[in-house]
């Protein structure tokens, strides 16, 4: 594998070129794009596939669900790999997973083509979950660490909103192949972006190679921050048992950052996020609006996601992760019982359309500024370098594990309870994600990795 360019960037011996750290995040976030565009897409593409193949809801539930499988796999396997093998040559890796993925999708010649085509997108989605927020926040410097992770929420958001809008366009063609094959089209240019780009400064620390984590740093920060930082990664690092991977996950001193890494993952999906995305124009519909209406109001859904999340990269490092997961929930948790509430309402369609739809923006703009961004920010904060790979890889497993569940459990759930009800329970699993990251989840703004690291060892060790 060719080694980067050195000067990639760089502005030689002057340093604290901060542009350098944008291109690192911003290539690396388009694995976030193809996420969002990969799993955004079938929604949409379900309703031509059915026209060529026939599909049986049996099949059409396991065309969406193989890509989510695929993603547990992905996120499982991919972690613990890049803690020896590296992030960057693991990515490198899931582009190419990208890549194959949306050709043979878009070619597929029966539908069963298509489900395994789908499960190796999900493997590669999976891997981009575990490891571009990892890669991009070992690379960033502390003060605008929380930004620079959050652009891969970003991408994630930009490529939903591109697959409603893709599907919108290909609409008129009933064609499905081309939305899902010109997914080829960023695998590429994340590809050869990250072919370029430089291992993280930590990763290369954990493996003795000093001088080439100095020298990446040296791109974007002064030579004293240099020096400083690489002192910072070194004491933490002999800290550290001499294990990686999921071995180092059983340690009883990585316990509580499991706890942690683990239940904000699975929360961020248990607030039912994926209810709404994945089934935005299902709910409309089912309020009695038209199909076009309510394809036109899933697109101003995706519109509010990508707004709101830039407003989280503005505040994120001057306000605090843990201040804005709570007043996200608590928006969610308004929106919730308003949503809930709407199917109450007797009789009057119209009203219930638009309260429904009120409430179905101000939930995913709840989300947006808090949950969404935060999980794939703070999920490489909280774990020790060493198994800072295994640890977000299996909290991304979890994610995908409890996304899973609730795509499968929600529509049986309507039909059997009621929205009122789902929606409110759904309420109710807001206040308790509340309660799980007030009194368990520590502050991580403005505090080098480092430091996290040494916090929450020592809470293991004394409490
Ligand atoms: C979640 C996805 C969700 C997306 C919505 C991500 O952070 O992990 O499951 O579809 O946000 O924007």
């Amino acid at each position: 594998m060719a080694q980067p360019s050195s000067s990639a960037g760089g502005t030689g011996d002057t340093g604290g070129n901060r542009r350098f750290v944008y291109v690192i995040a911003s290539v690396a976030a388009l694995g976030g794009l193809l996420f969002g565009y990969d799993t955004g897409v079938i929604s949409g593409a379900l309703l031509f596939i059915n026209q060529d193949f026939q599909l049986n809801a049996f099949l059409e539930g396991f065309i969406v669900s193989s890509l989510l499988l695929g993603a547990m796999v992905g996120a499982g396997v991919s972690g613990a790999l890049s803690d020896r093998l590296g992030r960057r040559t693991i990515i490198l890796v899931a582009a190419i997973i990208f890549g194959v993925g949306a050709v043979g999708a878009g070619l597929a010649p029966t539908i069963w083509v298509l489900i395994v085509f789908r499960f190796m997108l999900g493997l590669g989605v999976g891997a981009a979950s575990a490891l571009v927020p990892s890669y991009i926040s070992e690379s960033a410097p502390t003060d605008v660490r929380g930004s620079l992770s959050s652009l891969f929420q970003l991408a994630i958001t930009l490529g939903i909103l591109l697959a409603y809008l893709i599907n919108g366009v290909f609409a008129t063609a009933d064609s499905w192949r081309w939305p899902l094959g010109l997914a080829l089209i960023p695998a590429v240019v994340l590809f050869v972006g990250m072919y370029f780009l430089p291992e993280t400064p930590r990763w290369l620390v954990s493996k003795n190679r000093e001088e080439e984590a100095r020298r990446v740093l040296s791109h974007s920060r002064s030579s004293e921050e240099v020096e400083r930082e690489i002192g910072e990664i070194r004491a933490v690092e002999q800290e550290e048992e001499d294990q990686v991977g999921y071995r180092e996950l059983f340690a009883p001193w990585v316990r509580p950052m499991i706890v942690v890494g683990v239940g904000l993952a699975v929360f961020q999906q248990l607030v039912g996020i994926n209810t709404v995305i994945y089934y935005a124009p299902t709910i409309i519909q089912s309020t009695g609006l038209e199909n076009v209406a309510s394809v036109l109001s899933t697109i101003g859904i995706g519109v509010v996601n990508v707004l709101m999340t830039v407003v989280a990269i503005l505040i994120v490092d001057r306000v605090g992760r843990k201040p804005l997961l709570l007043v996200g929930l608590a928006g969610m948790v308004v929106s919730l019982l308003v949503i809930g509430g709407a199917f109450l309402l007797p009789g009057l369609s119209g009203i219930i359309s638009w309260v429904t739809l009120v409430g179905l923006m101000l939930y995913v703009a709840s989300f947006a500024v808090s949950f969404g961004p935060l999980l794939w920010v703070m999920l490489p904060e909280i774990f020790p370098v060493r198994a800072r790979g295994a640890g977000t890889g299996l909290s991304s497993l979890s994610n995908w594990g409890a996304n899973f569940v609730v795509a499968q459990a929600f529509l049986p759930l309507v039909a059997i309870t009621g929205r009122t009800t789902v929606f409110w329970g759904l309420g109710v699993i807001c206040v308790l994600a509340g309660l799980f990251i007030y009194f368990v989840v520590p502050e991580t703004r403005g505090r080098s990795l480092e430091d996290i690291e040494s916090d929450l060892r020592e809470g293991a060790t004394t409490g």
